[in-house]
C-alpha cells in the first residue's frame, strides 16, 4: 500500500500570504507599523530615481514622527547585482538595523529581503540560492521584520517568498526562495504608484499579468508528484480551488485598469485597480506557480538585461499557445476574463482568442514587439534554450511536458508577436 502511496500525484495543499494594508494614506501609518514590530532602528532600501520622486518622503515623515531612527540606502539597482548587495549589506553590517523598510519596485524589494537574510543569520548569499548555482540551504528561522512598500504594481514580491540575484559575470539570473522571506507586512498605498512612468507601468502591469494568467493555467496541485515529506513540498505548488479565486480576480481587474494606468498616470482609481490587482496575481502565483515564460526569461534577463517585466510580456503569447492544448477549457476562461467575447464560439476558437487579447493589449500600451525588438539574438536561442532548464523549480509549473527544443521553439515563435 505505501509503495503505491508513492506513486501518487500530491494530494494536499496550502496556502500563504503576507500580512497586507492598502489605501490612500496606508503609507503614513509606517512609523506606527514598524514602532509595534519591535523596531526602533531600520534600514530603508530604496533607489535613487525613487528618491527623487519625492514618494520616500511619505515614508520619511511618518517614521520622524514615531521618532524611529532609520538610515537610508538609496543604491539599490534595477535587477540587482550581487556586487550591489554585497555593497548593502556591509552597510547594514555597521549600521545593525533592528528592521527592514524597503520603498521601490521588485528589485529593491528583493535585494532588502536578502539584506535581511544575511544580516539575519550570516553566510555568503550563494549559499541560500536554489541549486545547481548555489547550494540550496534554508534560513535558519524568521528573519528580522520587513515592512515593504512597492512604488510599482507588478512583481508582487512584497508577498512573495523570492528574491533574485543578477550574477552578472555567468550571465545568470537565480533566485533565493523561501516562505521566510515574505514580508512581515505589504502596505499598499496608491500614493505611491503615481510617479512611476508608463513605460515602468507597462512592464511592471505585464509581470503581473502573466502572474495572474499563469497561476490560472498552471500544473493543478494534485497534478504534480507527492513531496517525500510536508516540508519538501514547493512553495509553488499548483493551482487550486483558491488560488483561482485570486488568479481569476486578477486577470478581470489587470484587464480593466492597466491601460487607464499606463495613459493616465495620475489616476488614483486606475492605480489603486493595478495595486490590488497585481497583488492578487501575487497571492495566487505565489502558491499555484507559473507558465514556463518566467524560467525562460531568466537567461534572456541575465545576458541582456532586460527588464523583467517586458521580458515574460514578449514571452507570454508563444508561451500560451505551446500551453494551450492542455485545457484549452482554462484558455477560453482566460479569455472570457480578458473581456473578449466568446459566446457561440468554439472552445477551442475561445481559448485562442486570450492570446489574441494578451497580443492587443501588449501593442497598446507599448510593449516591444517581441524579442527581437528587446534586443535579443536569434543565434544565441540554443544557448538560452539550454540555460532555461536550469530554472527547474519554474518549469515544474509547465502544464504540458516542455523540452529543450520546445524552449527553442518558444524562442523562435517570441522574436516577433504582431
Ligand atoms: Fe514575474
Amino acid at each position: 500500500m505505501n509503495r503505491l502511496l508513492e506513486l501518487l500525484n500530491d494530494s494536499v495543499w496550502h496556502f500563504a500570504v503576507s500580512r497586507v494594508k492598502f489605501g490612500i494614506g496606508a503609507a503614513d501609518e509606517v512609523g506606527c507599523d514598524i514602532k509595534s514590530l519591535g523596531v526602533k532602528k531600520a534600514l530603508l532600501v530604496t533607489d535613487e530615481a525613487i528618491m527623487k520622486s519625492g514618494v520616500v518622503d511619505i515614508v520619511t515623515s511618518s517614521l520622524d514622527k514615531e521618532k524611529i531612527e532609520y538610515h537610508i540606502w538609496d543604491r539599490a539597482e534595477p535587477e540587482p547585482s550581487l556586487k550591489s548587495i554585497l555593497e548593502c549589506i556591509e552597510y547594514a553590517k555597521k549600521i545593525d538595523p533592528e528592521g527592514f523598510i524597503s520603498v521601490g519596485g521588485g528589485s529593491v524589494m528583493d535585494a532588502a529581503k536578502i539584506v535581511d537574510l544575511i544580516i539575519t543569520y550570516g553566510g555568503d548569499v550563494l549559499d541560500y540560492v536554489a541549486p545547481p548555482t548555489g547550494k540550496g540551504k534554508p534560513p535558519e528561522g524568521p528573519l528580522k521584520p520587513h515592512i515593504a512598500i512597492p512604488t510599482t504594481s507588478g512583481t508582487g514580491s512584497e508577498t512573495s517568498p523570492a528574491a533574485v540575484v543578477n550574477l552578472v559575470e555567468q550571465k545568470l539570473k537565480v533566485g533565493i526562495s523561501h516562505h521566510f522571506l515574505r514580508p512581515t507586512l505589504a502596505i499598499l498605498d496608491p500614493r505611491m504608484t503615481v510617479t512611476c512612468p508608463p513605460r515602468v507601468t507597462a512592464s511592471a502591469g505585464m509581470d503581473a499579468l502573466s502572474h495572474a494568467i499563469g497561476s490560472y493555467t498552471t500544473r493543478r496541485f494534485d497534478q504534480k508528484p507527492k513531496p517525500k515529506t510536508p516540508l519538501e513540498r514547493p512553495a509553488y505548488a499548483g493551482r487550486t480551488p483558491l488560488t483561482d479565486i485570486f488568479s481569476s480576480e486578477a486577470i478581470k481587474i489587470i484587464a480593466s485598469y492597466l491601460r487607464r494606468a499606463v495613459y493616465h498616470p495620475k489616476d488614483l482609481e486606475a492605480r489603486a485597480g493595478m495595486q490590488i490587482g497585481a497583488f492578487y496575481a501575487a497571492i495566487a502565483f505565489t502558491n499555484a506557480g507559473v507558465l514556463p515564460d518566467h524560467a525562460i526569461s531568466y537567461p534572456i534577463g541575465g545576458r541582456y538585461r532586460t527588464p523583467h517585466g517586458l521580458t515574460v510580456a514578449v514571452l507570454l503569447p508563444a508561451v500560451m499557445e505551446f500551453c494551450l492544448p492542455s485545457d484549452y477549457k482554462r484558455f477560453a476562461d482566460v479569455a472570457r476574463f480578458l473581456g473578449e467575447d466568446v459566446k457561440g464560439l468554439s472552445i477551442f476558437e475561445a481559448a485562442h482568442k486570450s492570446i489574441e487579447a494578451v497580443k492587443r493589449l501588449e501593442k497598446d500600451i507599448g510593449v516591444p514587439n517581441g524579442l527581437e525588438a528587446l534586443g535579443v539574438k536569434e543565434e544565441d536561442i540554443p544557448a538560452l534554450a539550454k540555460e532555461t532548464l536550469k530554472e527547474q523549480r519554474l518549469l515544474a509549473g509547465s502544464p504540458r511536458p516542455i523540452t529543450e527544443e520546445d524552449i527553442k521553439e518558444i524562442l523562435r515563435s517570441a522574436m516577433k508577436n504582431y
